[in-house]
């Protein structure tokens, strides 16, 4: 095959699933009022954005992002370490550590850099990193990146994560590696029996916590703070993509961790620093969480009620507690089917086959915003019904 033969293989694919009504990827929304959005001239209900607390649209958010451009202009202009801090950069690492309990964070470019860096740079040669399965692609490619050795476990699977500990004895280190919540799934990690196993084995803990955030814990600070374990995980890695309203991601952990990770992780010293806008806009973020902790309680609401809308009309859904639903359709092209219907009926969501779950897994993920009403989700749930219906999943 050549080098390029590749590439005219998947669009051939691509075409075909065009052609089948199967595609539903770079859609290009057009923004309208929050939480709506206009695709091809239709007016459509977001119920596939992880922008959990409606931040990204939020008016004081805004209002900071275009203040930091005015005062510092679009673009860093350079990696953090040579020119690219600014005092808005150094600001957000001090609020995150606070955030997360921890003594210090450092910013990364994107979460996916986060994860990634943070893994291939804190285990080397005679460590050892044991992952989920199910861990995000960001974690897959540190481990791939790190000169450690790699042990996966049995996702989710306490048994099997212990059965790999017993035979990491010898190596000089362990890193224990899970996402804080599945990304696909919604499902949270069992991070007290993770947290009790690293001890047992004398293992750190790493978590991805980029759909934990807003999502999970009294005041929204995730998957630690939901099991009372603020301030005990080692690497708390995370994201402004999701319910912080932006683009990026940092780690946060030690003092002396967030210094070797600034120095000597590739992925934060070969790269530009977030623009000062994007840190002023997590800090707008970060300030309206604490003055809106209604925000919290508002997706939490919506969730469950539109879990339970979903149950009482007999979908079959994976039980979660975060903001993320997903609903088991049974088939990949029937799963297409829906996520088509839903969309022409108004609603749109997200079909996830594999590789983005395991064989035999699809599902329609859903995900909610603080910004709904409840009158908006019995309109969306009476589309969930009606195309269901018509296909045979319920
Ligand atoms: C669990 C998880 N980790 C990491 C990432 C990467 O974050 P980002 O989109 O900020 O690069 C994502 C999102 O795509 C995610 O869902």
């Amino acid at each position: 095959m050549s080098l390029f033969d590749k590439c005219a293989e998947t669009v051939r694919r691509f075409d075909y699933v065009k052609a089948h009504n199967q595609y539903f990827y770079f859609r290009e929304f057009e923004p309208t009022a929050a939480p709506f959005v206009n695709l091809a001239g239709k007016r459509l209900m977001m119920l596939g954005a992880n922008n959990y607390l409606g931040l990204s649209n939020h008016p004081k958010v805004i209002a900071a992002a275009q203040a930091a451009i005015a005062k510092y202009g679009t673009g860093a202009g350079s990696s953090r370490v040579l020119t690219g801090t600014s005092p808005l950069h150094v600001q957000l690492e001090k609020k995150l550590a606070e955030f997360k309990g921890t003594e210090d964070a450092v910013l990364f470019s994107s979460g996916f850099m986060a994860m990634m860096g943070t893994v291939a740079t804190m285990v080397d040669d005679g460590d050892v990193v044991l992952s989920d399965s199910l861990n995000h692609a960001s974690i897959v490619d540190g481990c791939r990146l790190s000169r450690a050795e790699k042990r996966i476990y049995r996702h989710d699977d306490m048994a099997s994560l212990e059965e790999e500990l017993v035979k990491c004895a010898a190596f000089a280190n362990r890193l224990v590696v899970t996402d804080g919540v599945f990304s696909m799934k919604g499902t949270v990690a069992n991070l007290p029996e993770i947290r009790r196993l690293a001890d047992k084995y004398d293992a750190a803990v790493m978590i991805d916590d980029a759909h934990g955030a807003g999502a999970l814990g009294k005041t929204g600070r995730g998957t630690a703070e939901h099991f009372g374990l603020e301030g005990k995980i080692e690497l708390t890695c995370g994201t402004f993509s999701k319910a912080l309203g932006s683009y990026g991601g940092f780690c946060a952990t030690t003092h002396d961790a967030c210094t070797f990770l600034k120095f000597t992780s590739r992925a934060a010293v070969f790269t530009a620093s977030p623009p000062p806008s994007v840190a002023a806009t997590v800090l707008a973020c970060l300030e309206v969480m604490d003055e809106e902790p209604e925000l919290m309680d508002r997706v939490r609401r919506n969730s469950q009620f539109m879990k339970d809308g979903l149950k009482q009309a007999g979908f079959r859904l994976e039980d979660t507690i975060t903001p993320i639903i997903p609903i088991l359709i049974g088939g990949d092209a029937r799963t297409f089917k829906m996520a088509g219907g839903l969309q022409d009926e108004g609603v749109v969501v997200n079909p996830v086959v594999p590789p983005a779950v395991p064989k035999e897994g699809s599902l329609i993920r859903v995900s909610l915003m603080a910004t709904f009403t409840l009158e908006q989700l019995d309109q969306a749930l009476g589309k969930f019904k009606k195309v269901g219906r018509a296909l045979g999943v319920v």
